[in-house]
């Protein structure tokens, strides 16, 4: 078929194959050509392995470290005359490559949370790679099913006990205007930590280790995130600063439960950039624009290729991993620099409709989200029929 993209809002409900291959395949490249990576790991699980992050993690493991990896996700399969959501192609298009150099690389389609996958995850491990020795989480859902009770938990983005307004940019039409923001009930708050917190990390290492498939010295880390001033109030002091909260504390909790096989649970604090999931949050997709000029201005952007090849590299296996007074790991640290900070927040009381496209980078934005379902490449002719109904390899 003849895929164009059809935006919804803040989604895109069309992938592109060819497109999202490209995306595939320059990650890989730029791995490839910053080289490997000096004691990386071996056995990679990467729980959310389809995208952003998670896809990042899964790609400098394999391909700055040789690694065998098992990514798991939660992706739409295509049909006749519907495709796939962006990171089923993704992971076709990894697969193809990881094959093709000889390298193991297998996914479990399905949700994360449930009993049911951790089990599977657990039975392929046990049949293919034995042990693990970095587990990647980087979850980022808006809903949970309780693996116990089948409760429905949903999480949401509203502030903490005051109403919330700022600016906030349509990042098709550039339109700026101000968004208020009611805040959220402690049920809410709850609600939020249960998705988004720490809970299902401890639970995939509680099985994982049970299951004795996590070698001596074993890694695992998940990603959190802190970001400026402006948007602290609807984002770290609000419901999913809450849940990040939650997962930072997980860490240390972790971290004591594999005290005796000499493994390692850290929290690592990511650059802010253009994901599904960051999108869809209010205020963040206006930061994002004004922070990438600043960030490409000064010569230090980067997408999640580069800072996940840079936290492997230069804190993750380069010795001692260096964290911050809350144990965290900082791979924000050019984003949170005093000067591009200064820089974005002069810029943000500048920021109106009319001048947005001056002062902001909305063109390397919209780029970007086109580019996470596979569109605006010039490699790809988007004229030309393509087969939607491609399979992960397996
Ligand atoms: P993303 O939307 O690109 O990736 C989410 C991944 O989770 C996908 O692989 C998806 O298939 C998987 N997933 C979602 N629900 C699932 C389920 N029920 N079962 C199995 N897999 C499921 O998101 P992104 O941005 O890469 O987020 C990953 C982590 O990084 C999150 O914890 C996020 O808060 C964090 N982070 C994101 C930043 C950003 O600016 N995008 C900045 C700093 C941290
Ligand atoms: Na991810």
């Amino acid at each position: 078929m003849i895929i164009k993209p059809r935006v919804r809002g803040f989604i895109c409900l069309t992938a592109h194959p060819e497109g999202c291959e490209k995306n595939v395949t320059d990650q890989i490249d730029f791995t490839r050509l910053k080289g490997k990576i000096a004691d990386g790991p071996k056995n990679v699980l990467v729980i959310g392995a389809s995208t952003g992050f998670g896809l990042a993690s899964r790609i400098v493991s394999a391909f700055g470290s040789d690694s065998s990896t098992i990514g798991v996700f939660f992706e739409k399969p295509p049909m006749e005359g519907k495709p796939a959501t962006p990171g089923w192609y993704n992971t076709v298009a990894f697969e193809k490559e990881a094959h093709e150099k000889g390298l193991y690389a297998k996914s479990i389609n399905g949700d994360a949370f449930s009993n049911e996958i951790k089990q599977k995850t657990i039975d392929l491990i046990k049949s293919d790679l034995k042990k693990i020795d970095l587990v990647i989480y980087s979850l980022a859902s808006p809903r949970k099913v309780h693996p116990d009770t089948q409760q429905v938990y949903n999480s949401v983005i509203k502030p903490i006990g005051k109403t919330f307004e700022n600016k906030t940019v349509d990042f098709h039409s550039g339109t700026v205007s101000n968004v208020v923001i009611e805040p959220c009930t402690e049920e809410e708050v709850n609600n939020t930590v249960e998705v988004m917190g720490g809970d299902d990390w401890e639970r995939w290492i509680d099985i994982l280790k049970k299951e004795d498939v996590l070698s001596s010295e074993c890694l695992t880390i998940a990603y959190s995130y802190v970001g400026p001033e402006v948007t602290t109030p609807i984002y770290r002091n609000g419901s999913i600063g809450r849940a990040k909260d939650h997962l930072e504390q997980s860490a240390f909790k972790i971290s004591e439960k594999l005290k005796d096989i000499d493994g390692k649970a850290y929290v690592s604090v990511n650059k802010a950039l253009v994901t599904q999931a960051s999108s869809a949050i209010p205020v963040i997709p206006l930061y994002i624009s004004l922070l990438y000029k600043a960030m490409k201005e000064e010569g230090v952007h980067e997408g999640c290729i580069e800072q996940i090849y840079r936290l492997f590299e230069t804190k993750l296996f380069s010795g001692e991993i260096p964290t911050d007074e809350k144990g965290r790991i900082r791979i924000d640290d050019w984003e949170m620099r005093p000067d591009i900070q200064a820089k974005v927040s002069q810029l943000w009381d500048k920021v109106t409709t009319e001048n947005i496209g001056e002062i902001a980078d909305l063109e390397g934005y919209r780029n970007d989200f086109f580019k996470l379902f596979g569109f605006g490449y010039d490699a790809v002719d988007y004229d030309v029929d393509v087969n939607e109904l491609q399979e992960i390899p397996g």
